[in-house]
């Protein structure tokens, strides 16, 4: 219990470095919360800023993402061998509050983003495997719409998916399945709820869209 308590917090404290809160407040002297459609990721950093701000966003959530990943399963390493713990619940359990950290900052008034570059980053550290399969479907909905929210709706609904399909051909042993699949789930639920106005817009075709798509 310990060491799962450790797990979260750490996830926990580490997601709620909200990069692009940092980076328009110290760099920009602004809010990035106060432009566009007021979420602290590298979408609305690339619409406010531009292009060096949205790397720089980038970088700092995914390599948090990565971070709290690689300090979960430390710390679960040290359970000993025969305790029946899944090896897959300190990285579900720190990717999902890294994810919560990133929506809910502790030291942001628990106003951040939308979580899609902190799931990457725990994807990178868990199983990357996946990345190039969620950036295709992330292209083939962002290319022909120029609309980032629906590519990161698609590869939020598909990750579970994928997760399973993975496990299943690796002969996962039934509780690391039952973890993953729960885990993935979770992520993948965050992520698609903190897109809710987004998806709300899409339906009304009121979407904000990059490069030639956007009729503004
Ligand atoms: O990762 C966030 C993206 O999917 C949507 O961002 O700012 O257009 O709501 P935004």
């Amino acid at each position: 219990i310990l060491i799962a308590a450790a797990t979260i917090l750490q996830a926990y404290l580490l997601g709620s470095v909200d990069t692009g809160i940092l980076v328009s407040k110290f760099v920009y002297h602004d809010d990035v919360r106060n432009h566009g459609s007021g979420a602290a990721g590298m979408t609305n950093m690339l619409r406010t800023f531009g292009k060096k701000a949205a790397a720089m966003t980038a970088t700092g959530d995914v390599l948090k993402g990565v971070l709290a990943v690689c300090i979960g399963r430390w710390l679960f390493h040290m359970l000993p061998a025969d305790a029946g713990v899944s090896p897959y619940l300190g990285v579900y359990l720190a990717a999902i509050f890294a994810v919560l950290g990133h929506l809910y900052p502790l030291y942001f008034g628990f106003k951040g983003g939308k979580g899609v570059l902190v799931a990457a980053g725990a994807i990178l550290a868990i199983q990357p495997v996946l990345l190039p399969f969620l950036a295709i479907i992330f292209l083939v909905c962002l290319i022909p719409t120029g609309m980032v929210s629906l590519g990161s709706v698609a590869m939020a609904a598909l990750y579970p998916v994928l997760t399973i399909i993975y496990g299943s051909l690796q002969g996962y042993a039934a509780g690391d399945m039952l973890v993953c699949a729960i885990g993935s789930g979770f992520m993948s639920g965050m992520v698609i709820y903190m897109h809710r106005a987004n998806i709300q817009r899409i339906r009304e075709g009121k979407e904000y869209r990059f490069g030639k798509h956007n009729k503004k």
